[in-house]
C-alpha cells in the first residue's frame, strides 16, 4: 500500500468509529431506562382515568408505545424514575403490560392501583384497600354434573393454576385458593401517608380480580366468605402473578368506585382521587430508599 493509501485507510477507520459512537448515544428510552442504575418504580393503571391523572404528575415524561395498545410515560418524581403503565383492562392485558414492563424496565417495585367493585359492606365508595394479598377469583373447576343435571356456581371450587406442572383439572392439590402477597415495604409507605388521605378510609385487605364484573349479590357474598376479599376488580391478581415469577416487590391499591353489597353507585371521580393516594405513596416509598 502507498503511503497516500495508508493514510486514506486510517482516516476511514476513525470516520468509521466517530459515525458508530454518535449512533450508539441515540438509544431507545427502554435502554437508556435499563442502563440507569436507579431502578424505576412502575404505577399501572388499566383505563386513561386511572393512569393520566398520575402521568400528569410526572416530571420530564416520554411516552413510550409497545404494540398498539402498551403505553408508557417515563418520567421522574422528586428526580426518581417512575413509569406509569397505561395497561389496559383486564387480566390478560395487565399480565402482558407487567411482563413488558419488567423486561424493558427492569423496575424495583410494581404498583397496580385503580378502581374496584366492593365485597365488604363495611367500605364504601371512595374508601381504599392496600392489597396485603390479592387472588384470582376466575380460576375456578366445577362440580361433576351429568346431562340435565344443572349448573351451580356454588359448588365450585377454587383451582391453583401453579399448585404443579400437572393438569389441574385432575390433580386434588390444585384445589385451593392461592393468595399473593403485597410486598411489605410497599404497604410500610402506602400507611405511613394514610392520613394525607380525606376522601374515605384506607385498610389492608384482599383484591379478587377476574374478567368478570359481579353483580349477583349473593355471589359476592359467597366470595367475600369463602376468599375473605374486599373488593373485586379485573387486573391486580394476574399483574401480581407475573411480579411473583420475576421477584418484583408488588401492591395492589385499589379504591372502591361501586359497592353493589351496600348500594354504593359508581362514581367514575374516584380514579383521580387514588392516583392523588398512590402519587403519596410513591414519594413516600422514594423517600425509604437508599440513595446511590
Ligand atoms: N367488578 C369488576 N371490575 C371493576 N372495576 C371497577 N369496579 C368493578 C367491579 N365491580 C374495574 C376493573 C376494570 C374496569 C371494568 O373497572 O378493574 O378495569
Amino acid at each position: 500500500m502507498s503511503k497516500r493509501n495508508v493514510l486514506l485507510a486510517v482516516i476511514t477507520v476513525l470516520l468509521l468509529s466517530v459515525v458508530a459512537g454518535c449512533s450508539s448515544n441515540e438509544q431507545p428510552q427502554s435502554e437508556t431506562v435499563k442502563e440507569n442504575s436507579q431502578r424505576p418504580i412502575i404505577v399501572q393503571g388499566p383505563m386513561p382515568i386511572e393512569a393520566e391523572e398520575f402521568a400528569q404528575r410526572l416530571e420530564n415524561v416520554e411516552k413510550v408505545k409497545s404494540g398498539t395498545t402498551f403505553e408508557f410515560y417515563i418520567g421522574t418524581v422528586d428526580d426518581y424514575p417512575v413509569i406509569v403503565s397505561k395497561t389496559g383492562k383486564g387480566m390478560e392485558n395487565s399480565a402482558a403490560a407487567t411482563a413488558i414492563a419488567i423486561e424493558k424496565y427492569n423496575p424495583i417495585a410494581i404498583i397496580n392501583q385503580g378502581t374496584s367493585g366492593g365485597h365488604d359492606p363495611n367500605l364504601h365508595v371512595f374508601d381504599i384497600v392496600l392489597g396485603k394479598r390479592s387472588v384470582n377469583i376466575g380460576s375456578l373447576k366445577t362440580a361433576e354434573r351429568g346431562e340435565n343435571e344443572g349448573i351451580d356456581p356454588t359448588e365450585w371450587k377454587p383451582m391453583d393454576l401453579m399448585a404443579s406442572e400437572g393438569s389441574a383439572g385432575e390433580d386434588p392439590n390444585a384445589e385451593k385458593i392461592r393468595y399473593y402477597k403485597g410486598d411489605k415495604d410497599l404497604l410500610v409507605a402506602a400507611n405511613a401517608v394514610k392520613d394525607k388521605y380525606t376522601k374515605g378510609k384506607i385498610v389492608e385487605g384482599t383484591i379478587g380480580s377476574a374478567d368478570v364484573w359481579n353483580n349477583e349479590i349473593d355471589r359476592i357474598k359467597w366470595f367475600h366468605n369463602k376468599y375473605g376479599t374486599s373488593v373485586e376488580e379485573m387486573e391486580t391478581a394476574s399483574a401480581a402473578q407475573i411480579a411473583k415469577a420475576y421477584d418484583i416487590p408488588f401492591l395492589g391499591i385499589r379504591i372502591l368506585s361501586n359497592n353493589k353489597v351496600n348500594g354504593g353507585k359508581y362514581n367514575p371521580n374516584t380514579a383521580a382521587a387514588n392516583q392523588e393516594y398512590v402519587y403519596e405513596v410513591v414519594k413516600k416509598y422514594i423517600s425509604t430508599l437508599p440513595s446511590e
